[in-house]
């Protein structure tokens, strides 16, 4: 599913449930983050026109969650407040060739992976968590960062240059490699951890 090369250990979600103030602050980094990394890249490539407006089109519907946690946070009597960058998106990225256009693919790829990798794990709190709210929360979030997922796959597929076994082949590669930093990554209480 979702072409990622390792399942989260379902005792993932009983570890974070103890600390779902610090994982409702982080997710809510992690929104902004993901907001900030498609706005990035349309400014990075904003020639290319195939790619402006769905990433433009996602950027805002990440805002658009980072506004929902915001609110969850406030109703806890929480703020979002700074965090430090994921040593995970860091570590996944550091794969991306130099290139181009493999740095676009690549580029686009691992954004791919990171969204599935949240869908995944919304997936285990939108059936782990014990307050049926938050379970409903992701429920709802889950299905949109899944079409997130799709998007990239879709806009790698419209670089031209490589066909789909050498498309399916580089998001194989680097599954795995985030397979890798994710089991690397310290058990602290991140949404990619
Ligand atoms: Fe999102
Ligand atoms: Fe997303």
């Amino acid at each position: 599913v979702l072409a990622l090369a390792s399942k989260t250990d379902p005792a993932w979600v009983e570890r974070v449930a103890t600390r779902l103030d610090e994982l409702l602050v982080d997710h809510a980094h992690c929104e902004k983050k993901a907001a900030s990394t498609a706005l990035a890249l349309v400014f990075r490539y904003p020639d290319h026109a195939w790619l402006v407006l769905p990433l433009s089109r996602l950027a805002r519907e990440e805002l658009k969650h980072f506004e929902q946690v915001v609110e969850v946070l406030r109703a806890r009597g929480l703020e979002p407040r700074r965090q430090a960058p994921s040593p995970y998106a860091g570590a996944l990225l550091s794969a991306v060739r130099t290139h181009e256009p493999a740095r676009l693919l690549d580029t686009l790829l691992c954004c791919a992976l990171i969204e599935a990798r949240s869908c995944e794990r919304m997936q285990l709190l939108a059936r782990g968590l014990p307050d049926p709210g938050l379970r409903a929360f992701y429920g709802e979030l889950l299905a949109s960062e899944a079409r997130h997922h799709a998007t990239y796959v879709e806009l790698a597929r419209g670089i031209p240059g490589h066909g789909e076994a050498a498309l399916r082949r580089r998001l194989a590669e680097l599954a795995a490699h985030e397979a890798r930093v994710l089991a690397r990554a310290p058990a602290d209480v991140r949404m990619h951890n």
